[in-house]
């Protein structure tokens, strides 16, 4: 069986915490790794990634994060935030391809940009929605390897975006002219209490309501 897929089975999105577990510097360099590992449309990488663990920050957070105690109680969260429309699509996306591909090769660069258009109208989508769904495989690609190293996980999609760039740009976390909020998940390791049922009790479609093979 695949050792990946053991860690998906086995996985849960953790709702109670234990408020004293800290992780380590060396596992978030790996956990950061494996979102800088994950694979992005034209390799664009169009997020940042921030680790709150500063109380004062969660706490503040806490209220405007549907009260979800996992925000307090958590080691940290981790915060994707994505640059605005015009600033992402003026600044950033130029610069990022200009890492990418040598200033030589403009058919290439003609292409990308040709690409990335078409794929927004395509969808019917604005660039910053793209550079969202960007931040979500990086998501899935940080949990399994979060499971791991024996590190508990929850996505979170559950809280008011305004206000939450709002506290982090007063604590100089980002800069709102620039940048929103595109997702997070808590980190930690569940209480001990986190019952054998909670853990085993996982709920998912059967695979015929899923998948069907032409
Ligand atoms: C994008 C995303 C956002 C989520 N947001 C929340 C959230 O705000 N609060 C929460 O308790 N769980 C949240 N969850 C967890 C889901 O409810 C959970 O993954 C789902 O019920 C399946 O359970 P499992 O992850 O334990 O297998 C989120 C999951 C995903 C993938």
């Amino acid at each position: 069986m695949s050792k990946v897929l053991e860690y998906l089975r086995n996985r849960r999105s953790i709702k109670n915490f234990n408020n004293k577990y800290n992780i380590e510097n060396k596992e978030l360099d790996i956990l950061f790794e494996s979102i800088r590992m994950s694979p992005t449309s034209f390799n664009m990488q169009p997020y940042k990634v921030y680790y709150i663990k500063n109380k004062e920050i969660l706490n503040e957070l806490h209220s405007y994060w549907w009260k979800q105690d996992s925000v307090i109680n958590s080691s940290g969260i981790l915060v994707w935030t994505v640059y605005k429309e015009d600033y992402l699509k003026e600044i950033y996306l130029p610069n990022q391809i200009l890492k990418m591909v040598p200033k030589e090769n403009s058919s290439r660069i003609e292409g990308i940009n040709k690409g990335m258009s078409y794929i927004m109208k395509d969808r019917n989508i604005s660039f910053e929605e793209w550079a969202i769904r960007q931040c979500y495989i990086t998501l899935g690609c940080l949990m399994p390897v979060a499971k791991e190293l024996g590190i508990d996980t929850c996505p979170i999609e559950g809280y008011k975006t305004s206000v939450t760039n709002e506290v982090l740009e007063k604590y100089n976390v980002i800069d709102m002219k620039k940048e929103t909020i595109a997702l997070a998940c808590v980190l930690g390791k569940a209480i001990e209490e986190q019952n054998e049922h909670f853990s085993k009790n996982k709920k998912r479609l059967p695979l015929e309501d899923l998948f069907k093979i032409i």
